[in-house]
């Protein structure tokens, strides 16, 4: 048996954690083979629902999973953990953008960032999915120096998902045919959901794509997923977010992304594409033994240039509307 690995998470009495959680106890994150110790992070009027839930994670019996901490002390929830999924934060509700959000869920993630660079393991991998998330998991990396800026992600994997979905009814072919999609930029109504290089089977899918359709509904469609989402169901989306977070970790950390496929993920920059390199930016990855990588050499047409720059202006944007915490 291997031994246990410390799985952080934060706002674990939230909608989004209620999934999660119990995704990671099977072993659908880290492997069938990988027992877990969860460490279950709340704000301490939120501890006695947070019981509640570990009741339930009880009863489920669940043979990888060695240990529960629940606390709201982020010392203790974060001490020597290897994952860390940052989701606790203020949800976006009904009406509200996302960068109202900015400054109040800022101050949450300097401390965190504190927090984890003097007590988690130097190799912690962080998923940032409490937005906004970029500018979160930014705002993270800055306040933990020691750690290597490599470690710290958000979220973008749920809009790589939509438009896979979106793909699949369009042309009425199975996901799993359908490669190299892309998500640029901010987890955001500017991100830039791009197909110019996403292929069924082997052949391009732009060449049985309307640009029409490209344009005016798969890309809109993508951007404004999440309010749709919270328009319909009054909450935003959370049983998708719990799934999207779980094919994040599980393409970095276990087995590379299968099929040799591309994720998204949004990492920091190093500068690839020409993307400002302090900002945490959604590229197309390839994830190999625990690490990931860049894929290089993809031609950027206008139109994607022109999309990938309006979501680089709106992370530059919200950067400095945090500047002070960096
Ligand atoms: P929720 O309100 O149901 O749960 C959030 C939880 O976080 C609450 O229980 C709250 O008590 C807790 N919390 C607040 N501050 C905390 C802190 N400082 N430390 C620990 N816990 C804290 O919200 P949810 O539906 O679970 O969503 C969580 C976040 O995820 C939101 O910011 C939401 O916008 C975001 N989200 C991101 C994506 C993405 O794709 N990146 C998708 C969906 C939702
Ligand atoms: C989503 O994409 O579903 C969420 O990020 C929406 C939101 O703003 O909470």
């Amino acid at each position: 048996m291997k031994p246990a690995v410390k799985v952080a998470i934060t706002g674990a009495a939230g909608n989004i954690a209620y999934s999660l959680i119990f995704q990671i106890a099977s072993g659908n994150m880290l492997g069938k083979d990988q027992p877990v110790i969860l460490q279950l992070i709340e704000i301490p009027p939120a501890i006695g629902a947070l019981e509640g839930v570990v009741m339930e994670l009880d009863d489920c019996a669940f043979p990888l999973l060695k240990k529960i901490i629940a606390t709201s002390d982020i010392n203790a929830g974060f001490e020597d953990v290897d994952y860390a999924l940052l989701v606790g934060a203020r949800p976006r509700s009904k009406g509200m953008e996302r960068k109202d959000l900015l400054l109040g869920n800022a101050e949450i993630f300097s401390a965190q960032g504190k927090t984890l660079n003097a007590v988690a393991k130097r190799d912690v991998k962080v998923l940032v999915v409490g937005n906004p998330a970029n500018t979160n998991a930014l705002i993270t990396l800055h306040n933990a120096p020691d750690i290597a800026p490599t470690q710290f992600t958000a979220m973008t994997r749920l809009d790589h998902q939509r438009t896979l979905s979106q793909l699949s009814a369009k042309l009425e072919v199975a996901h799993t045919r359908i490669h190299r999609v892309a998500i640029w930029g901010n987890h955001s109504a500017t991100q830039y959901p791009d197909v110019f290089h996403t292929l069924i089977d082997d052949k391009p899918v732009i060449e049985q794509l309307d640009m029409d359709w490209v344009e005016n509904q798969l890309i809109p469609d993508v951007q404004t997923r999440g309010a749709a989402i919270i328009n319909a169901r009054g909450a935003s989306s959370a049983a998708s977010a719990a799934v999207a977070a779980t094919l994040h970790i599980h393409d970095w950390a276990l087995e590379g992304a299968q099929r040799d496929d591309w994720v998204s993920m949004g990492i920091k920059s190093n500068g690839d594409y020409g993307i400002d390199d302090d900002l945490i930016f959604s590229f197309p990855l390839l994830c190999h033994d625990g690490a990931y990588r860049v894929v290089q050499g993809l031609e950027i047409n206008d139109f994607s240039e022109q999309r990938i720059r309006l979501t680089e202006k709106e992370l530059i944007e919200e950067r400095d509307a945090v500047r002070h915490l960096l």
